[in-house]
């Protein structure tokens, strides 16, 4: 059975309501409910004076209703006292100044005397109520960045961190090529990872910024392993996880959750599609990509259960049907628990505009309704959990290339994000389930391997590529592929795609970094699509040619190639397509594989599979604000606007 979740914040309601809202969320079939990860002025409202009284009172009474508790651990906002107290607690922004107290995530996550404060806190909570049955999980903190932080502890241990990576100051000035701009270190204590406002990141080295995230992202980790040891001391098989979003420093998921039990992403699709059809906007790809933190089904902690409106202005209501619509997808994708964000709208703070399933008004309302219906349709599959999504195609990921090519922009109209969902969409909607895995992780089992822009060279990665392709894969890289090694530094007397070239039959001679500007391709069966943001002038070295620019002084010029390896294939695309071209390419590959496909499905529609011993289940899920119909075997399909309807194996909707 999928698990229905709510997140409530006893503290900001009267306990008047407690109990009325425990019956109301019992009714609607809510099964987990997370508490207190904002609360820690509640639990410690002195430094070392703490009230538990009020989280016992508020767990006995939800649990007394049938729910069990996702415990969050409030490390997210200290309280005022400790910033007071210990301003070596707060985290400085890149302009080496500490940032103000008042809002929430301002604590520094490395600073010692905040890991002691923090420490404790969690201590307290987990001597208290790890082990007890009504916790069913543990939540640390709340959607965690990469620490970018610039306090004076940060600057120490990035420091310290690079002494042991590189051992001595010369070893450290040869990896970062630092006789550049004569940025040679003669001292540790010269290493500042400063950022005046008025100065760009792509001005820093980009070795250098590398690091950087490297080590941001090893704090991030080290913070959540430093709170789930905490927990775990006290019960060992407690479920412990936290709550990934995607921000503007994302840290390194795949580390982040290696050491804990189960992968967790808050879910606020975007609630206007985009007029542009070309725009990117399905959130299938971030759902993909989270299933790929533990290879395993993951939990959804927040679900979009209102339109946002938490940092104004507001946003745009959500059209019927679209909210249960979402929550199925993340369903679809391989999601067992959906937790609903949040129970109502608060009635103070910066967030009292963002909606929860009830409005101020506390009234049962369109949302409610839908989100109850929902609950219903689930509680009718109670198999669904003992299934999980099985994929033919992975695509690679890795922190390393998200940091390098964040930090250094290759060109406009060009990012990596994108790179990767455009092969994960024209994948759903072919009905093709698709992994997001890490690229150092096994490719067995698959018939396809995407490997979105290997900007930063994985060292085993070229071999074990040739050896997926020769053993009868198709392998599918793409522009920027093999152009720095690990340092950050790129490589030296060989044509790109480097270490890929042999795999892939071709050379780059030149390349046109066309950005925002357009440029046409034509295939070799006659179609022609629009390009952008990136041209390689790509030199078949035995590879046949796939498309060809149209324009321009390299007109004629392969595009896209295709090379036979062993019994496998390798396609280079040197560029950056619209939509249509990556549904022709990705079309031919599944054909060539033998992968079935649905080619009926209009735009927007977006199939996924979930299979196992509870049985076959596929979503059709309609993601997009206008209804459609599409022939599938013999029959008509129609779908509502956001609807996501479920086929079983034996052909039945559900
Ligand atoms: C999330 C956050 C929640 C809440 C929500 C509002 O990113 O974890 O605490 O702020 O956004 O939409
Ligand atoms: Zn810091």
């Amino acid at each position: 059975m999928i698990t229905i979740g709510m997140a409530y914040y006893p503290e900001q309601w009267p306990r008047e309501l407690w109990e009325e809202d425990a019956a109301r969320m019992e009714a609607l079939g809510v099964k987990v409910v997370r508490f207190a990860e904002f609360a820690w002025s509640r639990l410690e409202p002195r430094d070392g004076q703490f009230d538990f009284g009020w989280l016992d009172e508020a767990i006995e009474i939800f649990a007394r209703h049938g729910m069990k508790i996702i415990l969050g651990t409030p490390t997210n906002c200290g309280p005022l006292w400790l910033y007071k107290n210990h301003p070596e607690t707060l985290q400085w922004g890149r302009d080496g100044k500490p940032t103000d107290t008042g809002i929430r995530g301002h604590r520094c996550i490395v600073s010692p005397v905040f890991r002691v404060y923090a420490g404790r806190i969690v201590e307290k909570m987990a001597e208290r109520y790890a082990g007890r049955p009504e916790i069913y999980a543990w939540q640390i903190d709340n959607e965690l960045e990469n620490s970018h932080c610039t306090c004076p502890a940060c600057r120490q241990a990035f420091r310290d961190w690079l002494r042991e990576r590189y051992g001595t100051v010369e070893a450290l000035n040869a990896a970062w090529g630092n006789a550049v701009w004569s940025g040679e270190v003669s001292d540790w204590s010269e290493i500042d990872p400063l950022l005046a406002p008025d100065c760009m990141p792509d001005w820093h080295n980009p070795a250098f910024m590398l690091d950087f995230e490297r080590f941001g992202a090893s704090r991030t980790t080290d913070y959540v392993k430093f709170q789930r040891d905490i927990i775990k001391r006290f019960d060992p098989s407690a479920v412990v996880t936290t709550n990934a979003c995607f921000p503007a420093h994302m840290p390194d998921f795949h580390q982040e959750f290696a050491g804990l039990d189960v992968a967790a992403y808050d879910n606020y699709p975007p609630i206007r599609p985009p007029e542009d059809p070309e725009e990117l906007y399905s959130n299938g790809f971030a759902l993909d990509f989270v299933r790929g933190f533990k290879r395993k089904n993951y939990w959804i902690l927040e679900q979009l259960a209102g339109p946002g409106g938490c940092w104004s202005p507001f946003c745009p209501t959500t059209e019927p049907g679209q909210l249960a619509g979402y929550a199925l997808q993340a369903v679809a994708h391989g999601a067992d628990l959906l937790a609903f964000f949040r129970w109502r709208s608060a009635l103070s703070g910066a967030e009292m505009m963002g909606h929860g399933l009830l409005d101020h008004d506390n009234r049962e309302n369109r949302r409610f309704y839908e989100i109850r219906d929902l609950v219903r349709r689930l509680g009718d599959i109670p198999d669904l959990d003992r299934t999980a999504v099985h994929s033919d195609v992975a695509i690679l990921y890795s922190a390393d290339q998200e940091f390098a090519l964040k930090d250094q922009r290759q060109s406009g109209n060009f990012a990596y994000w994108t790179q990767l969902r455009l092969f994960q969409e024209a994948c759903a909607g072919l009905g093709i389930n698709t992994d997001v895995i890490h690229e150092t992780e096994s490719l067995d089992g698959y018939k396809v391997v995407v490997v979105p822009t290997h900007h930063i060279i994985e060292p085993t990665l070229a071999a074990r590529l040739e050896d997926f392709a020769s053993r009868g894969g198709t392998v599918v890289l793409t522009n920027r592929s093999g152009v720095k090694d690990k340092t950050g530094n790129c490589v030296f007397g060989e044509p790109l795609p480097t270490v890929f070239r042999k795999l892939c039959g071709c050379v780059v001679e030149e390349y046109d970094p066309i950005g925002k500007f357009k440029q046409r391709v034509s295939a070799t069966k006659g179609e022609s699509y629009a390009v952008t943001g990136w041209c390689d002038l790509v030199k078949p070295e035995g590879a046949e040619v796939w498309a060809r620019y149209e324009g321009r002084f390299y007109s004629g010029t392969a595009a896209v190639t295709r090379n036979g390896f062993g019994a496998g294939k390798a396609y280079y695309v040197g560029t950056v397509g619209e939509k249509a071209m990556y549904r022709t390419l990705m079309t031919e590959i599944f054909r060539e594989q033998s992968v079935p496909m649905l080619t009926t499905l209009p735009r927007g529609v977006e199939v996924t599979t979930r299979t196992g011993e509870g049985g076959t289940y596929r979503f059709f899920f309609n993601n997009r604000g206008t209804g459609c119909h599409f022939p599938l075997g013999g029959e008509t399909v129609s779908l509502r606007p956001f609807e996501a309807a479920i086929r079983t194996g034996e052909g039945k909707w559900v």
